[in-house]
């Protein structure tokens, strides 16, 4: 059993959150960490809630249409500019020759880049898409879906060994295990496919930015950048101008667009955090903490936390992440991935230790292309929730439910 002082070393509700649950007693009842909800930075956004604020009028946002000069014509020209803004000031991503195509969260632009990407191919088959396990449990539902006679779902790109054209999906820092990722087809067959980098987790609350990436097709999402996911807005930066219209018109052709009230939120957000580091430049002061620098610290906490009971119960697993120094925080770090990848130590199905013994429900090793020995769970959910979580493991041996 752990020493009671890991749990009490911060306030029981650091996070500054309460359980999803919160009239019922958390002891007996399931704690749900499967899902990737990102609500542990709400506390933040609760004190910048003014600032934020948004007012739109009845007579506003009619229109389906915001900017005919560009490629997107339904992304508000605010909305663009602040990306480029925030990816200026974070320096994670070149957007210079680049063109912005934003959807509904990044899930909408992953359809549009799998369209764009194989409607450009003369392939007779459908491509093959194929990701490195354990990859991202969305995409094999996401890209077989509408059974798709342009692309189809092949599996683990370690061991993709077809003579066919393939689209590999690279996500960097990882989900569900943060490793730090290169494409790995090419170093295999020596030739390239075609590349779709989801970048989702590519920001300093994360991982040390170490380089601005500038590859041919990237994907960022609101969701994991501020941790609005409701709000549903991602982007994509195309360098080609082909694909990016072509992604457009996939955006078009399923959804004529994304919410211009989504849009003003996203956008009113991203300047706001823009704004306040501007701010802390000009006047040089470091007392306040800002979003990145107030994230990474809530994460890490829980990441410090969950490795020393996890360390103490003795059946599980950790990864290990290399650190690096981060050109954003001019500090040396490790990652603090948004979820972790626990390993059951014996040859066991992590899902069921993790439900029998702790009634905690996470997500399986078989969703991520892995066996069943692993899971993920969520490091970004409820304060209460997480609190529990890490109750119940370093109690694991006393506990009988
Ligand atoms: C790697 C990765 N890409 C994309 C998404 C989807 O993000 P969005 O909310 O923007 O659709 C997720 C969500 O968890 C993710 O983990």
């Amino acid at each position: 059993m752990v020493a009671n002082n890991v749990l009490s070393a911060a306030p029981l509700n650091n996070d500054g959150l309460s359980s999803s649950n919160t009239n019922a007693p958390l002891q007996n009842s399931f704690i749900n960490l499967d899902q990737g909800d990102t609500v542990l930075f709400e506390s933040y956004w609760r004190k910048m809630s003014d600032e934020c604020a948004v007012v739109i009028k009845g007579c506003e946002l009619l229109s389906y249409v915001s900017d005919n000069a560009s490629v997107c014509w339904f992304m508000k020209p605010e909305l663009r500019d602040v990306i480029k803004r925030l990816h200026a000031l974070v320096g994670n991503a070149e957007t210079q020759d680049g063109h912005i195509v934003i959807g509904n969260g990044s899930t909408q632009l992953f359809h549009a880049s799998l369209f764009a990407l194989s409607s450009s191919s003369n392939s007779p088959n459908p491509i093959n898409v194929v990701a490195a396990s354990p990859y991202y449990s969305g995409y094999p539902d996401e890209t077989d879906i509408v059974c798709s006679s342009l692309y189809k779902w092949s599996g683990d790109a370690k061991v993709y060994d077809k003579n066919e054209e393939y689209i590999e999906i690279v996500t960097s820092p990882n989900n569900p295990d943060g490793s730090l990722r290169r494409p790995v087809v090419n170093k295999k067959l020596g030739r390239e496919g075609k590349l779709i980098h989801d970048l989702a987790y590519y920001w300093p609350h994360y991982t040390p930015i170490t380089h601005k990436a500038n590859h041919d097709l990237m994907l960022f999402t609101f969701s994991k950048c501020t941790g609005h996911s409701g709000s549903r807005i991602g982007w994509a930066i195309v360098k080609d101008m082909d694909i990016a219209k072509k992604m457009t018109r996939y955006i078009v052709m399923n959804s004529i667009g994304v919410s211009k009230e989504s849009q003003t939120r996203a956008a009113k957000i991203m300047e706001v955090l823009c704004d306040s580091y501007d701010q802390n430049f000009k006047l040089g002061s470091k007392n306040s903490e800002l979003f990145f620098e107030y994230s990474k610290r809530l994460i890490k906490e829980r990441w410090e936390k969950l490795r020393e009971v996890i360390k103490e119960n003795g059946d599980l697993i950790l990864p290990k992440f290399p650190g690096a120094y981060c050109n954003f925080t001019k500090e040396s770090s490790e990652t603090y991935p948004a979820f972790a990848w626990l390993m059951c130590k014996k040859d066991e199905d992590g899902v069921s230790y993790l439900e029998k013994e702790l009634k905690v429900l996470a997500r399986s090793g078989n969703r991520f292309g892995s066996g069943p020995r692993c899971t993920r769970i969520n490091m970004l959910s409820r304060g209460d929730d997480f609190h529990e979580f890490l109750k119940r493991l370093s109690n694991i041996k006393e506990i009988s439910y």
